[in-house]
């Protein structure tokens, strides 16, 4: 345990000195994906490689106050590699989510911090439920609906949550390390430290927020091509028809970094 403690103090020095150095920008705008016609309010980090974090979240004034539509992208290299979020920046004391790509499909995992060294299987109540996935030969990307995830309990003694209901400005986190958890089949497998970058950004509330979430979910709205939820795409290699960059960005915003 002491030199558990020591060994991520060491890590921990020297992931700042370098996340320092590679000084990460995480800059915000909206984006539509074009397969699932979802909007979302879109993140890139210029880590290498790359991660893009898109949230939808539904209308002002919504009953739903405790789930949002995510969309996930991240960079697959020599070893794999994973990316995850923190729901409210931090890693610890936070509902932090990792997904991962094994083979064609997408693997996603929730799990726990109450220290910064290996998260916990999490203990509560989040619910994910696939809505499209793609795997090519570089990049694996995720869509999801994620119920349960704003309010958080890992065990009787330990909660916390996020609400963007009473919040102008959601703060996340993201994380993304180079080797995939091991093994890559197991969603509570063993991680590997974030080699490739984390960090805090912020996120308007009102620029995640979106009319057509209803509509996204296969519900009544007029949105072409609603995605039903739980059904899976993956499309190896070639993979995405046309997700170029962002569409109908309304105003860019470099959300400030906290690392
Ligand atoms: C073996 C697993 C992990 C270890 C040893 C680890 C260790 C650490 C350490 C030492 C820091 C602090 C670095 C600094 O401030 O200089 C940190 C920050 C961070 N970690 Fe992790 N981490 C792990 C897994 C994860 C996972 C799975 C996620 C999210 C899915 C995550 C998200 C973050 C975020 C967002 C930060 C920056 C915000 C903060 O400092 O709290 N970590 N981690
Ligand atoms: C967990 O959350 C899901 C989705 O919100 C809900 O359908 C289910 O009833 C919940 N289960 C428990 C045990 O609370
Ligand atoms: C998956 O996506 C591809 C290309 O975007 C499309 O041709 C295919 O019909 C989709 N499959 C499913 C099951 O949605
Ligand atoms: C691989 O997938 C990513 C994420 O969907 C996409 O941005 C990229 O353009 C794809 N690469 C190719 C060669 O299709």
């Amino acid at each position: 345990m002491g030199l558990f403690n020591s060994l991520s103090q060491a890590v921990c020095l020297l992931s700042f000195a370098t996340s320092l150095a590679g000084a990460q920008k995480a800059e915000g705008s909206a984006f539509t994906d074009a397969t699932s016609q979802i909007s979302f309010w879109n993140t890139k980090v210029a880590s290498t490689g790359g991660y893009e974090f898109g949230i939808a979240l539904p209308p002002d004034g919504s009953a739903k106050n405790d789930e949002y539509i995510g969309r996930l992208v991240g960079v697959i290299g020599a070893k794999g590699g994973w990316s995850g979020i923190s729901h409210k920046g931090p890693m610890t004391n936070s509902l932090l989510l990792l997904a991962w790509a094994d083979g064609d499909k997408v693997t996603t995992s929730f799990r726990w911090a109450t220290e910064y060294s290996l998260p916990d299987p999490y203990g509560g109540n989040a619910t994910l439920t696939e809505i499209s996935h793609k795997v090519n030969a570089t990049h694996f990307e995720l869509v999801y609906q994620c119920q349960g995830c704003w309010n958080w309990e890992q065990d009787a003694e330990t909660t916390a949550s996020q609400d963007p209901a009473t919040v102008d400005s959601l703060a996340l986190g993201y994380a993304q390390g180079k080797q995939s958890p091991a093994p890559v089949t197991d969603v509570n497998g063993r991680i590997s430290f974030h080699d490739n970058g984390f960090g805090i950004y912020t996120v308007d509330v009102a620029n995640a927020r979106q009319e057509g979430y209803e509509g996204f979910l296969g519900g009544s709205s007029s949105s072409p091509n609603s995605p039903s939820s739980g059904s899976s795409n993956s499309s190896s290699s070639s993979g995405s028809s046309g997700s170029s960059g962002s569409s109908g960005s309304s105003g860019s915003s470099q959300p400030q970094l906290v690392c």
